[in-house]
């Protein structure tokens, strides 16, 4: 087991390996002596490498296992990969981040499987002694092309907010579009890259390295959650439930995904783009961290017209600032 200290060692090892002995010392009450041989053990254990000398010194996380494997799509099943490739690596893990794993990481192999129409898809499992990292690539269609082109959407952009949302699926007979959207919330880091475009973002830190062109085709996803995660799925399906139900009724809709660089949240197309499917959920809660003010007719085509077509849904504003809260009052009032 990894103590506190060797736990924060390794923290501050994955932020930057840069004099990481005088970083310890202060984060931990430590002399330069008590640090250094904090570091000096955790080199022995194998946990970190140190490359480099005097000021040139710099530590790494070492990784303890990384596994590879390409497959034909053709045949292939999520939980076969699963058991051959990824359960090994997380074996000794505790029970609630195995279940995350599991979930998240056959629900983006069957992605890969049932949604990119490539030829093969590709997985890359790598753990250390703080996290471990998985990738699931494939070099098909690409997602964000895929829902612009099902939906029609004038800019693929606007396939990031349909997945954040949730319930979005290209192929409602089989699937339900949950996938993404629990994955995206149960791992520390999710990450959808897609020809120029990433869903969802983490500022940790890329300590894990693969290679794959920036212009890459197809879909990339990457997950990653730290060995000692005390998160459970459970907690996340209960967060968007409703009250003593099991069913996915509620969303939380960052707002600032409707808003392109340098464009105000004023008209009613854009209010309609953000709506779009909200009555598919019982609650909606609207995140407007990030947004400084919406126009009127924004703001009348989401809390008036769309709340009185929909009374079964009710709309949830959060994180408003002065001016965004008296557009919603005036529209509510209208
Ligand atoms: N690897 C992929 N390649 C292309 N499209 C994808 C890929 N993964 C997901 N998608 C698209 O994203 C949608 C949402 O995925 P998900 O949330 O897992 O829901 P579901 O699989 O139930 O449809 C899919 O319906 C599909 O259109
Ligand atoms: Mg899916």
């Amino acid at each position: 087991m990894i103590d506190d200290p060797m736990r924060t060692l390794l923290k501050l090892v994955s932020d930057d390996g840069k004099n990481v002995a005088v970083r310890l010392a202060a984060a931990q009450d430590f002399s330069r002596q008590a640090a250094s041989a904090k570091l000096r053990a955790a080199v022995a254990k194998g946990l970190i490498a140190k490359t480099g000398v005097g000021r040139g010194v710099e530590y790494t996380l070492v990784e303890t296992s990384r596994v590879s494997e390409e497959y034909d799509r053709a045949g292939l099943s999520e939980d076969r990969v699963w058991q051959s490739l990824l359960a090994p690596i997380v074996r000794d893990l505790p029970e609630n981040v195995r279940d995350i794993w599991r979930y998240g990481f056959t629900e983006m192999v069957n992605n890969a499987i049932d949604h990119s129409g490539s030829d093969k898809i590709k997985t890359w499992c790598a753990r250390n002694a703080l996290y471990t990292q998985v990738w699931v690539s494939d070099d098909g269609e690409g997602i964000f092309n895929k829902i612009q082109k099902a939906l029609q959407l004038y800019d693929p952009r606007e396939a990031i907010l349909e997945l954040a949302k949730g319930k979005f699926t290209t192929d409602p007979e089989r699937h339900s579009g949950e996938g993404i959207f629990f994955s995206s919330k149960v791992f520390d880091l999710f990450d959808i890259r897609s020809g120029s475009l990433h869903f969802m973002h983490d500022d940790g830190r890329d300590d894990l390295l693969i290679e794959r062109p920036k212009n890459a085709p197809g879909t990339l996803v990457v997950m990653r959650l730290q060995n000692d995660s005390e998160r459970t799925t459970k907690e996340i399906f209960d967060k968007f439930a409703a009250p003593e139900e099991y069913t996915f009724a509620k969303t939380i809709v960052p707002v600032k995904l409707g808003q392109y660089e340098g464009e105000k949240l004023v008209s009613r197309s854009q209010a309609k783009r953000l709506i779009f499917r909200f009555e598919k959920f019982r609650t909606v809660i609207l995140d407007f961290a990030g947004v400084e003010e919406i126009g009127q007719a924004f703001s009348d085509e989401v809390f008036r017209v769309f709340q009185k077509a929909h009374p079964d849904t009710s709309l949830v504003p959060v994180n408003m600032t002065a001016a965004v809260k008296d557009m919603v009052s005036r529209a509510k009032a209208g």
